[in-house]
Formats: structure tokens, sequence, C-alpha cells
């Protein structure tokens, strides 16, 4: 690997600044989901045990270079000091006297949370400054938050340069995974990609049908495909502007010898919510005042029988309106597949972007899986072929 990581470093005595990604969803003061926080123990308890002193440095929200109370880091620090298991200092700036105090008055095993880095302007334009500052409270860098790797910000990018820097454990294995997945995989290998839209995700499929051997398409935006071969979608959610372009994608996929796998029966119903009347139809069959919500279990049973045939894959995006049951039937019976392959030693199955996660979670096929990236936003450019900024630092 061209990155180095903790292995690599000299911790002990140290002020280690690791970038974190704790930006985790909360609902009134309270955090909902704590997986963002928890996968980052590993690295700072590694720190820790290498005699190392971290100091946390995170963004939360999107202030827009001002302090914003509500997205004060403050609020993470239960559910950080539950993960960790020991008390956490913090810290109310993440340069300057505040945070130069507490980095000075720690001891060894001592934790410190510096206050959110969005909080300065410097830190979303990158301004060398800000990183400097933030550089000169810390010997050794460490990035953690691949999660936040596509922002090319001070605390990902710019401070990165000027410190002896390395990758955490999180990071580490997120690379890995996505490595083994879209990198140098084994082959035959699936994406599934799902959603509602082709156009958030046309860098990612012109890039995927050059890379994979199969692309199972799922969601909202197979209408949009089905819509440019001439399938009549009825009321259905597709983007008949972009029918020309879902061309483009196919006729790239046929010259790059990539088959692509598009519903063959559907779901449909009259209403978009949860347990609305439903029918199965070929997907020939759409009726003109219906709307289609999942795939039926005829396409399922072909995507069932891909991933069988394939040893690695890439899931992005569910395959029907998964937050409505039973519409949420075809995600759930394709990501159980894939953790019954995996489980059997045949698949290697990588996961990852927002909606994915809680989609797998709410089949509980998540835990099946290889691995489930933390990220949303970056996992996706990651799939669009892009280099993300956070990474790219950690390289030179
Ligand atoms: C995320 O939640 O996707 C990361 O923390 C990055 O946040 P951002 O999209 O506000 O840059
Ligand atoms: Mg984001």
């Amino acid at each position: 690997m061209a990155w180095k990581t903790l292995d690599d470093m000299e911790l002990n005595g140290k002020v280690v600044l690791v970038r974190v990604d704790i930006n985790v969803p909360v609902e009134n003061g309270l955090v909902t989901d704590a997986t963002r926080i928890e996968k980052i123990v590993p690295t700072v308890k590694d720190i820790l045990a290498h005699g190392g002193k971290p100091v946390l440095l995170a963004h939360y929200g999107r202030p827009k270079g001002k302090p914003v109370a509500e997205m004060s880091l403050k609020l993470t620090l239960p559910a950080l000091e539950a993960a960790l298991g020991q008390a956490v200092t913090f810290a109310e700036d993440c340069i300057g006297g505040p945070a130069k105090a507490a980095v000075s008055a720690m001891a060894a095993g001592d934790v410190v949370l510096l206050e959110n880095t969005r909080f300065h302007a410097g830190e979303e334009a990158n301004d060398p400054a800000l990183a400097a500052a933030m550089a000169a409270l810390g010997e050794v860098y460490v990035n953690d938050a691949f999660s936040a790797a596509h922002r090319a910000h001070a605390s990902t990018e710019g401070i990165a340069r000027l410190l002896p820097a390395c990758a955490g454990r999180l990071m580490e294995a997120e690379l890995k995974a996505l490595e083994a997945a879209l990198g140098n995989p084994v082959r035959p290998v699936v994406a599934v990609v799902g959603g509602a839209k082709v156009s958030t995700k046309l860098d990612l499929l012109g890039n995927l049908v050059t890379r994979v051997d199969h692309l199972v398409i799922g969601g909202g935006m197979a209408n949009t495909f089905l819509v440019a071969q001439g399938v009549e979608v009825g009321k259905s959610l597709a983007e008949r502007d972009m029918a020309p372009t879902a061309l483009e994608i196919l006729e790239k996929a046929r010259e790059a010898g990539c088959t692509i796998h598009l519903p063959v029966d559907v779901v449909v119903a009259r209403e978009f919510k949860a347990h609305a009347a439903n029918e199965t139809v070929p997907v020939a069959d759409c009726p003109a005042d219906a709307m289609i919500l999942d795939a039926g279990p005829q396409t399922v049973a072909a995507i069932a029988e891909v991933f069988a045939a394939c040893r690695t894959l890439i899931w992005n995006g569910p395959l029907g309106a998964f937050e409505i049951a039973p519409f949420d039937a075809a995600t759930n019976a394709a990501a159980a597949k894939a953790a019954a392959l995996t489980a059997a030693g045949t698949l290697v199955s990588v996961a990852g972007g927002g909606d994915t996660v809680a989609a797998l979670n709410k089949a509980g096929a998540a835990e099946g899986f290889t691995y489930i990236s933390t990220a949303g936003g970056a996992f996706l450019e990651w799939m669009e072929g892009k280099d993300l900024p956070g990474v790219a630092a950690l390289m030179d």
C-alpha cells in the first residue's frame, strides 16, 4: 500500500492529531446511531497503547465557517466516552488558547476532543494558516475519516502535508475493502446500483460499466432505463429526459462487455404508502395508472443467480422503495442472498452509501456482508473512480 499505517509511526510520548468522522445522526440532542463513533475506537486505543496522546479533530454538520451552538461536537461527548470507556476532555476550539491548554494538560492515557473544525471558514477553504495552526498542536497526523476524505479541507488534506501522516485503522479497513471490491477484485464482479435517480449517479454508472462484469440496476433509476428502451412505466418515477443518457450507458456497457440486468417483473401500486394494494406484473405490463415500487420475484431470482456466479459484489442503493413495506422485499431478498454467499465463502461483498447501509440494516443483512462502509458521499465518489483528496494526501 502506498500509505503508511499506525504500525509505521513512532507514537510514544507524542501528541497525535487524529481526524475522525463523528458526523453522526442526532435527534433531540441524542446520538441515534453511534456506528461512526464506535468505529474509531480501535484507532484511539491503538494510539494509547503505543504511548501516544490522541487529540481528535472532527467536523459536525455544515455550520458554514462560524460557530453554531447546535453543531458543537460537545453533543457527541457522552457517546464518545461510552464507546471509549473513559472520560474525554473537550476543548472549545480546534486551534488557539483552548486547544493548546487542553493538549498541554494531557497525561498519558488521556484523550482530547477539539471543537468542530467547520466553525472556522478556513476548514472548507483548506486554508494553509488553519492547517498550520492545527498542525502546531501535535507531532503526528492520523486520518481515520474515510467518510470525509472526499473533502479537500484543512483538517483532511492541508494538515496531512505538514506532519508525518498515516491512515488510522478504520481508514485502513475502508481502503482495503474498497481495493478488494473494485481496485483489484476477484472476478467476476457484480455491482448493484439502485436509488431514485440516474441523474445523481451518472458518473458512477459510467465508471462501473467499464470495471465490472455485471451491473444490476434497481430502484427508480431502473425505470429510466426501461423508458429509454421503450417500456411504458405508467406513473412510475422516471427521468424521461435522461433516456438518451441511459442509452449511452447501455452502449458503453455493451462495448466494455458488462452485462446490464434490469427488472423483468415488477411490483406495482396506485399509492406510495406502506401496505398499499399491489400486484406483481411482467415489466412490460405496468398499468398506466400504477407505479413500480419494487422488483418482482423473478427479478430477484435472476439477481441471485448473478450473485452466485460472481466472486465480488459491490452494492450501492436499494432495489425498491425499501422504506415502505412490502416494497422492501426485493432489497431484503437480494441482501439475504449476498449474505448467504458471503457466509459460504464464495462472495466478497462490500456495500456503502447513506441509504444503502440503512436498507441493509433494515434487511438484517448488514452483518452478513464482508464490509460495510461508514461513508456516504466519499463511497460514491470512490465508486465514480475519483481521487479522494484526503486519501491522496496520505500517499505523497
Ligand atoms: C458525511 O456525513 O457524509 C461526512 O461526514 C461528510 O459530511 P459533508 O457531506 O457535510 O461534507
Ligand atoms: Mg455527505
